[in-house]
């Protein structure tokens, strides 16, 4: 914008509808919380700060901030945070946000916290609008089919906005009306600062609402402009858990769509969980049920039958997870085959070609091209090299009850099945365990390591303690 812009968001609610002990704004929308999209939105008109006001959970909120500031969405914007300890109304907090404001920014933007699916080219006429008119004020409203909840905008016969008034403070006929107030409000700076330390509480919830702003600018012959939306996704709040999964589906929809149109198959997209930060690769197939979380990158060619749940986690070019795999923090390389029923916890990281079967548990591993661990295994704090074959029912015993312990195992080593790795411990290349063994010392490299009781077959035995073959009790 040509002219300075300054934003200060309103997070300081509790958001008592969401009946939550967490703010509002930190409830999370396709795996971003809605602070962080009403932030996306403003920084989207290179605001150069945005000030939010925080009351409720603010430990919380500035911690979430802290977060976000090294995005690059918010690089070259100064973000301030002003406290409203008692939360007092909309209008009290943008007062308190005003006071954060330079004193050589132009135009302020309010935005309430609580509106995930704005856009900044939602917010582009109503900038526009004020812009051409040098207008005191603009307010961005919007055509609702079921205005319920909330404020209405009043018009004179001409068509001029005169007021906002609250659902709650509305007369029969006011409640009729469909033009809402979406608290989308751009102005001078100088006419906040006259405006909102005017505000009286005498309404419906005794608050200072920052609605009657409107009514201030019209009894101060102060111009208003409104621009009016009749696209009612972009401007609405979660005010609800039930509000928020339906802007959610909403959401969930579009993303879906995009993957499709980027040529990603969904199998089922209404069943298909996909995070704003995700990426995926061309010819993907991904099944249904399946959620795909946080910073996760999936490549092409990789099909994922469904019902898994992938987090903040690398799966490359060719690679098949089969049903039902929890993936957290974790890197699957290149044509790995993955479960059904695996679970790769934080730091699993595998090179090309691996095979993890039914019921395999790793955690902070490392396992070369072409390691099988095919059937009920843990392998955690470990490293396996090339080739190896981890035989079904291994265990990596890591932990002694007070630290975790290093396994490594070489390349093209053959573990036989139900293994204990009694950690630290190593296997050298080459080298194969014996089924059944408990191993505590290390197995030289193309040694065979065998660690359990010989067998003994007494002849006879049976018949000497009469034992007789029985038919199975009936239960
Ligand atoms: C508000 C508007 C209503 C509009 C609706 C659009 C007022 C009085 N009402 O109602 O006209 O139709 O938004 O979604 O402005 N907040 C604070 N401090 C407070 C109170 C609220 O920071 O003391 C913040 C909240 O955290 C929230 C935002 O302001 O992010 C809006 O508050 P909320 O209670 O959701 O207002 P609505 O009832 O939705
Ligand atoms: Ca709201």
């Amino acid at each position: 914008m040509s002219s300075s812009l300054e934003i200060i968001v309103l997070a300081a609610g509790k958001g008592t509808r969401m009946k939550s002990q967490m703010p509002k704004v930190l409830h999370r929308l396709c795996g971003r919380t809605l602070l962080e999209r009403v932030l996306r939105a403003g920084a989207a008109l290179a605001p150069k700060k945005i000030v939010v006001v925080a009351g409720y959970g603010e430990d919380a909120l500035r911690k979430e901030l802290e977060l976000l500031r090294d995005q690059a969405f918010l690089s070259g914007i100064e973000v301030e945070v002003r406290v409203q300890a008692e939360q007092r109304g909309t209008g009290h907090a943008a007062e308190i946000g005003l006071a954060g404001v330079s004193a050589n920014a132009e135009l302020v933007l309010v935005l309430p916290g609580d509106g995930p699916l704005l856009r900044g080219s939602d917010l582009q006429p109503l900038a526009a609008a004020v812009q051409s008119a040098g207008a005191e004020l603009g307010v961005l409203t919007c055509l609702h089919p079921n205005p319920e909840g909330f404020g209405r905008i009043i018009r004179s016969e001409s068509g001029a906005v005169e007021a906002i008034v609250e659902e709650k403070d509305c007369s029969k006929e006011q409640r009729g009306i469909q033009e809402i107030n979406t608290s989308i409000y751009l102005g001078r700076r100088s006419f906040f600062a006259k405006a909102l330390p005017t505000l009286e509480s005498k309404n419906a919830q005794g608050e200072l609402y920052l609605t009657d702003v409107v009514k201030y600018a019209v009894q101060n012959g102060c111009s208003v402009v409104t621009v009016t939306s009749d696209d009612t996704a972009p401007v609405l709040g979660a005010n609800t858990r039930h509000e928020l999964s339906q802007l959610e589906a909403l959401r969930r929809h579009e993303i879906n769509r995009a993957w499709m149109e980027a040529g990603v198959t969904l199998e089922d997209p209404v069943n298909t969980y996909i995070d704003e930060d995700v990426e995926i690769g061309p010819d993907t197939f991904i099944g249904a049920g399946t959620r795909l979380r946080g910073r996760t990158i999936i490549e092409n060619n990789v099909r994922i039958e469904g019902l898994s749940l992938i987090q903040d986690s690398h799966i490359e070019t060719g690679s098949h997870i089969r049903l039902s795999c929890e993936i957290e923090r974790s890197k699957v390389g290149a044509e790995c085959d993955i479960g059904p029923f695996a679970h790769l916890r934080p730091g699993s990281f595998l090179w090309e070609k691996v095979k993890i079967g039914n019921f395999v548990e790793t955690k902070k591993v490392e396992l070369h091209r072409g390691v099988k661990a095919n059937h009920l295994t843990y392998l955690g704090d470990a490293e396996v090299g090339g080739g190896t074959n981890i035989g079904a029912g291994t265990i990596t015993c890591n932990y002694d009850g007070l630290r975790k312990h290093q396994t490594k195992i070489g390349a093209a080593c053959f573990i036989g099945s139900n293994t204990a790795l009694v950690a630290p411990v190593e296997v050298g290349s080459g080298a194969y365990v014996g089924a059944g063994s408990t191993i505590t010392q290390s197995v030289p490299g193309g040694a065979l390591g065998v660690a359990r009781g010989a067998q003994r077959n007494i002849e006879g035995w049976a018949a000497r303690k009469k034992i007789t073959a029985r038919e199975p009790e009936q239960s």
